[in-house]
């Protein structure tokens, strides 16, 4: 079920149900030669999706724009500064929180998201601990700041699709040493398996191994030219695809719903 596919009706009637969310977070940046600039968010929105079939519960807006400066040498990227990043994951939290969702479940497709969204739930949990206790019952909690204790609280958790240990385990048996950091065949295959009509070839070699030692977007094109980090993405198939699909939806529908209920 996907929030903009439903009228404020149905929404009351799913918080009378369930009060967890599901929230695919992107990033609109260069992916190597043959990679889409969605590729990102391309990815987390599938999972996402996927998710939310198998677990019959609702999956908000993709953000889709993330934090990534270091790709900003490419065109066709677009970032968020963290600062920005961070206001934009809590105004989304906070918003529907004041319906009444508790539990949200962040589908990640970018590492660089990692820590400006982590520092986002920091955020959040700030304004819950350091409101003042003003007597107001728990269980008719409406908003995190009327949330007194766990129960009542919002709990943000964040998920990152290509480090799920059987997507892990599926990218080795597959590509090895090439997976490498970005551009990756694993997510460059489920962009093909989602958007066939997208597919792009480019001639390249394997890219040499990579490190996460980079700081700004000129220090990453000098260090990466054609944008991938270690990866070989000739070696993606839309067949490839399928099987992270399949894989991660079934690893993640099990994990989903042992958060909402925790
Ligand atoms: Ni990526």
């Amino acid at each position: 079920m996907l929030l903009q596919l439903c009228t404020w009706s149905e929404v009351e009637a799913y918080l009378k149900r369930s009060v967890g969310i599901i929230v695919p977070i992107g990033s609109t940046e260069q992916h190597g030669p043959n990679g889409l600039i969605g590729t990102d968010a391309i990815c987390a929105e599938s999972v996402a999706k996927g998710l939310g079939e198998a677990a019959e519960a609702l999956v908000a807006p993709t953000i889709a724009v993330g934090m990534a400066q270091h790709h900003m040498a490419f065109p066709g990227t677009m970032t968020l500064r963290p600062s920005t990043f961070i206001q934009v994951v809590r105004d989304c939290v906070v918003s529907l929180a004041a319906h009444g969702f508790r539990r949200f479940y962040f589908v990640n497709g970018h590492g660089g998201n990692i820590a400006p969204v982590t520092s986002a739930f920091g955020e959040i949990y700030a304004e819950t601990s350091m409101a003042p206790r003003d007597g107001r019952a728990s269980s008719d909690a409406r908003s995190p700041r009327d949330a007194g204790d766990h129960r009542g609280g919002v709990v943000c958790t964040l998920r990152n699709w290509w480090l799920r240990p059987p997507v892990v385990a599926l990218a080795k048996e597959l590509y090895g040493e090439h997976e490498g950091l970005h551009a990756t065949p694993s997510e460059v295959s489920l962009t093909q398996y989602v958007y066939p009509q997208a597919i792009k070839t480019a001639k390249m070699d394997p890219a040499p191994p990579a490190t996460l030692d980079f700081a700004d977007a000129f220090d990453f094109r000098r260090r990466f030219p054609d944008g991938r980090m270690g990866s070989h993405p000739a070696l993606s198939t839309p067949e490839h695809g399928r099987r992270f699909y399949d894989t991660v939806v079934a690893d993640l529908a099990k994990d989903y719903r042992t958060f909402v209920t925790a």
